[in-house]
């Protein structure tokens, strides 16, 4: 069976993109990474792509006077590399309803908290602010609003006594790097459809969990 087609946009170190390239680079798995993209051409995640032989290339922002003319740019790479699934990966601009609707339920995200709780920046600060004791990770279909739109796959881990967001941010990442390849796995394999604002997943007993927790850490 055909491999859907990925792109990953990325803006900094790329240690999401990391963990897809190496779901990917497993024989069996549904997806393929054909392309890299950075708006930044200092991102450090470039030197992963160059590394494993991912072609890549730099849009940077900075060049475009609007946001729309950006995002033509990346879309007319996008389409001109056959992409069937956008992966944002810390990818830190914001998206318009245009590019948004043009790619509907084609580019999907990841956020390091359990959606829709702590949207946005400095999400672990805020998590230990308000003495939660779970935090996580949403992979999620991407709509205009930041950080929104239907879950697919969510990590949780535990928040413990005496974490700073260091030490959060890192437990949260071990699970980002789980969730990620495991939603694109789901994907690839065409068991998500998108239903209103929330995804069902097909045929969940006979294949990989949607939940990932802590004590499947744990035995890990
Ligand atoms: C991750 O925490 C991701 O959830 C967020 O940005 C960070 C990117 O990290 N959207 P990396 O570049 O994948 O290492």
């Amino acid at each position: 069976m055909a491999r859907l087609r990925c792109a990953v946009l990325i803006s900094g170190r790329g240690s999401n993109l990391e963990a897809l390239m190496h779901a990917c680079a497993k024989k069996d798995f549904p997806a393929e990474i054909a392309l890299v993209v950075s708006n930044r051409a200092d991102a450090g995640g470039l030197a992963h792509a160059a590394r494993a032989g991912i072609a890549s290339t730099v849009i940077p922002h900075r060049d475009y006077s609007r946001r729309e003319a950006f995002e033509a740019a990346l879309t007319r790479t996008l389409e001109a590399a056959g992409i069937e699934l956008i992966c944002l990966a810390g990818f830190m601009r914001l998206l318009t309803a245009g590019f948004v609707d043009h790619w509907r339920d084609r580019v999907i995200n990841i956020h390091p908290s359990l959606l829709p709780g702590f949207p946005g920046l400095d999400t672990h600060a805020r998590a230990l602010a308000e003495g939660v004791r779970f935090a996580g990770c949403t992979v999620h279909f991407v709509r205009t609003e930041m950080d929104h739109g239907p879950i697919i796959v969510q990590a949780a881990v535990p928040v413990l006594q005496g974490d700073d967001e260091h030490a959060l941010a890192a437990r949260v990442l071990i699970a980002e790097h789980r969730a990620y390849p495991l939603a694109l796995k789901l994907i690839g394999e065409g068991r998500v459809k998108v239903v209103g604002e929330r995804t069902e997943i097909a045929d969940i007993s006979s294949g990989a969990p949607i939940l990932l927790n802590p004590a499947d850490d744990q035995r890990a």
